[in-house]
């Protein structure tokens, strides 16, 4: 009675630090401290969680708590923010798995009221969609297994049939199985047919849209951690799984607004990129040295800088900031506007700019830079494409057509750093770059600030 009492305290003040961890999370200056207490909640939680009399063997949870401890930080440390998303892809896989084990043991170790047994083969069934969704999901971003796995949208006839068929097996086999929890054949065929059913679901999803699915996968693990915690009754569970749950749906919906999608658009129906032929775009792309840009930019008041996924790839991030104290030094106004899609996972750019001491108070959103766009000398475009796409505005028809962009085509010079004429993410053509105001700086967008940086100092 004790032990549960500490124990039931202890992950009291666990919840806590989650959700003072998570609100700190909310801005930058506060997202260190944030990750710290919600890690230090998670920590007290185990913890305490090993004061359990039920616990059978300390030697084998010693034996995982090393090894996953290990390799979890061998990993991050190792991951590279621009493939931080397939490794969130992989926690989310590992968090459902884990679901689906302990609830499965459950299911076939203890004779279980039908409402506990019914919450647990929900965690099963959640928990195994979000494993295998997770790892095809993950697929597709990193490429990995990709003569199996197609980054793009793979379908076939009767898919819509076939996975219906599928879930409405899978509610039978969990009838089957609550009439009869210890048959080992029935559980075998509900976890497989669960397996299928998240790779069923993942498959007919671009590449393109993979961080909102991965977004979304990740509240599935949270609803399945919160239903295993229901019916083992602890409470911690319940609410980190809750906490996930809603986090997770929040991203999701945040990411669609921000790409004018709705969810079920990005989940069935596949993102379908214009070909060059199908869009007729006026005008002539023109280069520009980077000795103009630095004649520009030395009589330049205000610049605004556009980071994007090419900011990331380059790695420009401190070069960027050597070139805003050195516009500063020049008497210029230097603000950045953060797209909330820029990039390939929420907050990459914050992050990056973060890494690169940009003070927090100069990274803009775009409802602030847009109405005051045309007041800027010149805004830098540093490796971004759809997220400064005109053609969301212009092009009826555009498969961006109505996604809110950064309006970096009506300042009054704009300098688009990228390599050659690819397209973005979204695989379509960028009416910007044939604008009389734009000029392309081509090359890697390191080396083309670098070389205005040398222009500054010779
Ligand atoms: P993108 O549209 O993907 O464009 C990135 C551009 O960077 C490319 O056109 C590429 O052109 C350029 N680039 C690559 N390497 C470079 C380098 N070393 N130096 C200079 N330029 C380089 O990026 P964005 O504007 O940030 O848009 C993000 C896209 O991801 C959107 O379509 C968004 O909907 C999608 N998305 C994002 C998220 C999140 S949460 N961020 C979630 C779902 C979807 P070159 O190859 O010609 O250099």
């Amino acid at each position: 009675m004790q032990t549960e009492f500490i124990i039931n305290g202890v992950y009291v003040i666990s919840a806590a630090l989650f959700i003072l961890g998570l609100k700190l999370l909310s801005h930058p200056s506060t997202a260190r401290k944030g990750n710290l207490l919600s890690a230090s909640g998670m920590f007290v939680a185990i913890c305490v969680t090993l004061i359990d009399h039920q616990i059978l063997s300390y030697e084998w949870i010693a034996v995982a708590l090393l090894l996953g401890s290990v390799v979890g930080f061998i990993t991050a440390k190792k991951v590279e923010l621009t493939s931080m998303p397939e490794l969130v892809s992989l926690l989310n896989g590992i968090g459902g798995l884990a679901s689906l084990a302990v609830s499965l043991a459950m299911v076939l170790t203890q004779s279980l009221p039908v409402y506990v047994l019914i919450i647990l083969l929900i965690a099963i069934a959640i928990g195994g969609v979000t494993f295998t969704g997770s790892i095809i999901a993950w697929s597709k971003l990193s490429g990995k297994l990709s003569s199996i796995i197609k980054s793009k949208a793979m379908v076939f006839k009767g898919q819509a049939l076939f996975n219906s068929l599928l879930i409405v097996a899978i509610f039978a086999m969990g009838v089957f199985m609550s009439l009869e929890p210890l048959n080992m054949e029935y559980a075998a065929i509900f976890v497989a047919l669960c397996l299928v059913l998240g790779v069923m679901l993942v498959i007919p999803i671009g590449g393109a849209d993979m961080p909102v699915v991965i977004s979304l996968l990740n509240s599935y693990s949270g609803l399945a951690a919160c239903a295993a915690g229901i019916a083992m009754n602890n409470n911690l569970l319940i609410v980190a799984g809750a906490l996930v749950g809603a986090s997770g749906i929040i991203l999701t919906s945040v990411m669609c607004k921000a790409m004018n999608r709705s969810l079920s658009n990005v989940l069935f129906s596949g993102f379908q990129a214009v070909t060059n032929s199908e869009m007729k775009i006026e005008g002539e792309v023109k280069a520009m040295s980077s000795e103009d840009a630095y004649y520009v930019l030395e009589a330049a008041q205000s610049v605004i800088v556009i980071p994007g996924y090419g900011m990331a790839v380059a790695q420009a991030q401190h070069a960027m900031k050597e070139l805003q104290t050195l516009l500063e030094e020049n008497g210029a106004e230097v603000v950045y506007g953060i797209h909330p899609v820029a990039g390939r996972m929420p907050g990459h750019m914050n992050v990056l700019l973060a890494e690169a001491d940009v003070p927090y108070e100069l990274l803009l959103e775009m409802d602030d830079v847009n109405p005051r766009m045309e007041t800027y000398d010149v805004a830098i475009v540093i490796g971004a494409n759809d997220v400064v796409n005109p053609a969301a505005r212009e092009m009826e028809g555009s498969p961006i057509y109505g996604m809110p962009i950064i309006n970096a085509d009506l300042a009054k010079n704009v300098f688009i750093m990228k390599r050659g004429m690819a397209s973005g993410f979204a695989g379509i053509d960028n009416p910007l770059f044939f604008k009389d105001n734009a000029r392309m700086i081509f090359g890697d967008a390191k080396e083309s600030i670098n070389s205005i940086i040398r222009q500054f100092s010779d």
